[in-house]
C-alpha cells in the first residue's frame, strides 16, 4: 500500500444532492438555517484555519494545551495503532498525539473538505515516511466504513466540533462512533466548556471579522455549487449565546427585504429586514452532561482532562 491514500466514499453527485436537500429544505423553514458542514470548501477551510489563530479563539489553543500535557497520557490508556480522526482538517493539533502514539501504523483523516485532507495527508506523509496515511473524504454523520487497519483503534473528534451537531444529532452520532469500536478501542472527545458569555460571543464575532468572512462563506458556496445570487455584502454575521441551550448560534441577518434566486432549485427565498438565516451551533458542555451522552451511546468516561483555566476539556471514553 502506498503510504498516502485518498478515498471519496461519497459520489461527487452525492455530495451535490445533499447540498441541494440541506439548502431547499433550510432555506424553506422557519427560522431558516443551514448546516454547518457547507461552510468547508477551500476557501472555508482557509479562513478556519485563520480563526484558529485570532486571539479571540482560545479553544484551539486551550485543546493544544492539553494535548502537549497529555499525550503521553493518552498513549500509555490507548495503546493505539491505528489513529481515525474525524473532521481533521488541518491535522495541526494531532501531530502532537502522533508524536506520541509510538506503536502507530495508520493515521485514518476524515473530512468533507478535499483540500484540507490533502494538504494535511501529503505533509503528515512527507514528514513521517514509516506511517501510513488514508484520507477519507467522507460526512461522519452519515455512517463511516473505516478501512481495514491493525487495532486497538483510537477515534479523534477534536476541536469542539461536535458542539456542531443538535442534541438529538449527538447522540445519533456517538452512537454510529460507539459501532466502529471493539473492546479496546477508544474514543478522544474534545468538548468546548461553558464559561462567560462575552468570552464565548468574542470567539465567534472576533474584531478583524474573520469569523464573519467564514460565516458568509456559505453563501459563496450556495452562489457557486447551484446558481444562487446571494450578495454577501446585504448580510451582517453575528453570535448569540443562548443560555438555556448553552449553545452559541452563528446566523446572518438580511440588512434589507430581499429576494434571493437560486437557480438549481428555482427557488426565490424572501428575506425580511433584519430576519435571520441560523447557520451553526456551538453547543458548550459541563463535565457531567458529556459523561451523561458518552453512557447513553454505550461509551463510559475513563479519563477528563481540561486545560489551566478550565476552557476546554478533552475525555477519553470506552465501549462498554
Ligand atoms: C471546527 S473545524 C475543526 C478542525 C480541526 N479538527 C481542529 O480541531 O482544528 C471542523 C472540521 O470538520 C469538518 N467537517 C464539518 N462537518 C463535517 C461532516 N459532517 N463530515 C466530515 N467532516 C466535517 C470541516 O471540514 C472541518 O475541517
Amino acid at each position: 500500500m502506498s503510504p498516502f491514500r485518498l478515498t471519496r466514499t461519497l459520489p461527487e453527485d452525492a455530495t451535490d444532492a445533499a447540498l441541494r436537500a440541506d439548502v431547499l429544505a433550510g432555506l424553506s423553514s422557519t427560522p431558516k438555517s443551514l448546516p454547518p458542514k457547507w461552510f468547508y470548501d477551500a476557501r472555508g477551510s482557509e479562513l478556519f484555519e485563520e480563526i484558529t489563530g485570532l486571539p479571540e479563539y482560545y479553544p484551539t489553543r486551550a485543546e493544544r494545551e492539553i494535548l502537549v500535557d497529555r499525550a503521553g497520557e493518552i498513549a500509555a490508556a490507548t495503546g493505539a495503532r491505528t489513529l481515525v480522526e474525524l473532521g481533521s482538517g488541518s491535522s495541526e493539533k494531532t501531530r502532537h498525539l502522533l508524536d506520541a502514539l509510538t506503536g502507530l501504523d495508520a493515521y485514518v483523516p476524515v473530512d468533507v473538505s478535499e483540500s484540507a485532507l490533502t494538504r494535511a495527508g501529503q505533509a503528515i506523509v512527507a514528514e513521517r515516511p514509516g506511517l501510513r496515511v488514508h484520507a477519507l473524504i467522507a460526512d461522519f454523520t452519515a455512517g463511516l466504513t473505516l478501512p481495514d487497519t491493525p487495532g486497538p483503534r483510537l477515534v479523534a473528534f477534536l476541536g469542539g466540533t461536535i458542539g456542531n451537531l443538535l442534541p438529538a444529532e449527538r447522540a445519533a452520532f456517538l452512537a454510529s462512533v460507539r459501532a466502529l469500536l471493539a473492546p479496546g478501542d477508544g474514543l478522544l472527545l474534545g468538548t468546548d466548556l461553558v464559561k462567560d458569555e462575552r468570552v464565548l460571543v468574542r470567539a465567534y464575532d472576533d474584531a478583524a471579522g474573520v469569523t464573519a468572512a467564514f460565516d458568509k462563506n456559505v453563501l459563496a458556496v450556495i452562489n457557486r455549487e447551484l446558481g444562487a445570487d446571494f450578495v454577501p455584502a446585504a448580510f451582517d454575521h453575528v453570535a448569540v449565546w443562548d443560555p438555556q441551550r448553552e449553545w452559541i448560534e452563528m446566523r446572518l441577518r438580511s440588512r434589507t427585504a430581499q429576494t434571493v434566486k437560486v437557480q438549481a432549485l428555482d427557488l426565490a427565498v424572501d428575506f425580511a429586514a433584519g430576519e435571520e438565516l441560523r447557520t451553526e451551533v456551538s453547543a458548550k458542555f459541563r463535565r457531567e452532561g458529556v459523561r451523561e451522552e458518552l453512557s447513553a451511546a454505550g461509551l463510559d468516561l475513563a479519563h477528563w482532562w481540561t486545560d489551566g483555566e478550565e476552557r476546554f476539556a478533552l475525555s477519553l471514553s470506552r465501549v462498554r
